[in-house]
């Protein structure tokens, strides 16, 4: 029997042994015994970190939407799939039960199959949260297609790159979206996009604002008129395991986003056990996590983790703050919601209102409260414990990455013993090890170092898209034989493990991953910017925001400040989305650099901070003089 299932912190201890023991049996089991296959695997694991490849159940066959639709029609097909809370309270929530959801998706498969759409080909999917999203991915991993979603919140310019980075040849849109009080026009952004994107043939768009439009004649059509003609049943297109089921972007510290590549057998059995386990879901819980779908998180724990399990995942259009800071919390009591998967931005930004918007709902349905995507801080922790879960509802700090697919190291609820900032333990079949910078491995507890992983687990992404030697380098090169994260992390004395934040140039604004050097990019196209850099300073909310330094041409001295400030900004916006855009600006004379003329940004990361007690060593600078003078200008 395999251990799908953990009850207690004794269990977790031997399933965990077990697990890393022979991976390859604790899999295996797993993969037998709760999932749907046409054909089993040849062999469970083949993997090298080198090269690197990883391949898990190779030569299996399966379909996901076969375990995560048609395998429930004979227990729980009347049961609610997906619970739809939209954006408007007085707009009625829909409880789409897996019966429906599987015709709905059996008929976006088809009009997606008579508009060409194969297996194998890249789809790219720009919807607002509402139930067609989920519907649509559902629909291209039915036909072997591979979804890559963009979060509706990007730019023209980052939709476009995306697009044509993995070639999509067709994509799903909206007319609009509202978030809180605002409706936003997104069919004129993929408009602008699909300007750079002569390989797309086909937009299908979904009405959600009813607002004014304007279809394209051949390109674009309306996605109802073509759902409500199509069949409502297609058979599954079975693939490989090792087939890929979708391309989600991420930010790399330089160059352009990183089509990160997840396939499908590993995924789903991943997914599935630590939805499972992560938050000991039980068959009548109401399971919420509030991300996008434009996330991992959403792909993994909102769509693919809990639909394989047969739960019931809502899915939310709005914001926390329409239309009052007790939204959440009205959604928790108006659904009974059991388990509730949030950010640590958004717990943050709740705290600050009146408790009044918490303490007015009954929020007694919570067993499991979540976090993930950026560190807790224990301020915030503790807001959650006390007010949310009223010290009932142990917190998961989950930690994971759009790289890993699922959820790594967290507390099992209920179980684990939970410690405020502490992610605590891996998940079984995790290896978590800490490096120091020589490269070697840090034994023992007490002890920080640089987070990496030596073997592999189901849902690793197996490739950048397009580009196998960036993958290599930037996750296998730095510590050869392990996945690095990129994250730095502590394991106390007793080896629970506290993630402190990213030792690399990726900034993490409230919950978002940015790299800097993209959004320097764009500032630098200001035609009158010869150069920035950009780094986190701690902001309340948003745990860090962003922070340019700019140099400017000649040509921009004597210009109005905040103006040249606004322009950059709307360039970011543009160019990424309102997510990268600036908090500060400061214009200065020069940016400190080493010899070979690598930007300092420890010690401009270290000025925003307003830390500068201790810049450490600055005489082996080009320029150390500029350092004095950047200061005093952060303070004028
Ligand atoms: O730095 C870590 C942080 O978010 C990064 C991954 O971001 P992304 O790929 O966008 O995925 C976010 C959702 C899975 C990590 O490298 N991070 C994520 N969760 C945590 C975290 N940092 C601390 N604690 C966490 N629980």
């Amino acid at each position: 029997m395999s251990n799908y299932h953990i009850k207690h912190l004794e269990e977790y201890w031997q399933v965990y042994r077990k697990s890393v023991r022979n991976p390859e049996m604790f899999w295996e089991e797993i993969a037998e015994e709760h999932f749907l296959w046409r054909k089993k695997w040849d062999k469970v694991l083949s993997w090298d970190f080198s090269t690197p490849e990883i391949k898990w159940f190779e030569g299996a066959k399966l379909n996901i939407t076969e375990n995560c639709l048609d395998r429930h029609l004979a227990t729980r097909a009347d049961k609610t799939a997906i619970l739809f809370e939209p954006n408007d309270p007085g707009e009625a929530a829909q409880h789409i039960t897996y019966r429906q959801l599987h015709e709905r998706v059996c008929r976006m498969a088809n009009v997606l199959a008579d508009h060409g759409v194969g297996k194998g080909d890249r789809v790219c999917i720009y919807l607002p949260m509402i139930p067609e999203l989920a519907v649509s991915l559902l629909a291209c991993a039915r036909l072997g297609a591979v979804h890559s979603v963009v979060f509706a919140g990007f730019s023209a310019t980052a939709l476009s790159t995306r697009i044509n980075d993995c070639d999509c040849k067709l994509v799903i849109c909206s007319d609009g979206s509202y978030r809180g009080k605002k409706t936003i026009d997104l069919k004129t952004i993929v408009d602008e996009a699909l300007e750079d994107c002569p390989g797309v043939g086909t937009s299908l768009v979904v009405r959600r604002t009813g607002g004014k439009v304007s279809m394209q004649e051949g390109r674009d059509r309306w996605m109802q008129s073509l759902l409500d003609a199509a069949e409502p049943d297609r058979p599954a297109t079975i693939v490989d395991a090792e087939d890929p089921l979708f391309i989600l972007y991420t930010s790399g510290s330089t160059g352009k986003p990183k089509g990160m590549v997840h396939t499908t057998g590993g995924y789903m059995v991943y997914t599935a056990y630590t939805f499972k386990n992560a938050f000991q879901y039980r068959e009548e819980d109401v399971y919420w996590c509030t991300a996008d779908i434009g996330w991992i998180t959403g792909h993994s724990y909102i769509v693919y983790g809990p639909l394989a399990n047969g739960a019931t995942s809502v899915m939310f259009e709005g914001v926390p703050s329409y239309p009052d800071y007790g939204r959440f919390w009205e959604i928790v009591k108006k659904h009974q919601v059991s388990q509730f998967y949030t950010a640590p931005t958004a717990i943050r930004a709740l705290a600050k209102e009146n408790i009044d918007f918490v303490n007015k709902h009954d929020l007694s349905s919570l067993k499991v409260l979540g976090t993930v995507g950026e560190p807790i801080n224990e301020e915030a922790w503790h807001w959650y414990n006390e007010n949310v879960g009223k010290k009932n509802s142990p917190i998961i700090d989950t930690w994971w990455q759009t790289e890993t697919g699922g959820i790594m190291i967290s507390p099992i609820p209920y179980s684990t013993p939970t410690i405020p900032t502490f992610a605590t333990l891996p998940m079984p079949g995790i290896q978590p090890v800490l490096m120091d910078e020589s490269g070697q491995e840090i034994q023992g507890n007490s002890v920080e170092g640089r987070l990496a992983i030596k073997f592999p687990w189901p849902s690793i992404a197996r490739t950048i898209y397009g580009n196998h030697e960036r993958y290599r380098e930037t996750y296998f090169t730095a510590y050869p034989g392990n996945y690095f994260t990129g994250d730095g992390a502590l394991r106390d004395t007793v080896g629970y493990y506290r993630i402190t934040g990213r030792v690399d140039d990726v900034i993490i604004v409230s919950g978002h991953n940015l790299g800097t050097a993209p959004i320097e990019d764009a500032i630098n196209e200001h035609p009158a910017v010869a150069e920035s850099a950009v780094v986190g300073f701690p902001h309340d909310i948003k745990g860090n925001a962003l922070y340019g330094y700019v140099t400017l041409k000649e040509t921009g001295e004597g210009r109005d400040p905040e103006n040249l400030r606004r322009e950059i900004n709307q360039l970011i916006t543009d160019r990424i989305g309102p997510i990268a855009k600036l908090q500060k600006i400061q214009f200065t004379g020069g940016l400190p650099k080493t010899r070979s003329g690598k930007i300092m940004r420890r010690i401009l990361r270290k000025i925003a901070s307003k830390d500068t007690a201790n810049l450490g060593d600055i005489s082996t600078l080009l320029n150390p003089e500029v350092v004095q003078t950047i200061m005093d200008e952060s303070l004028a």
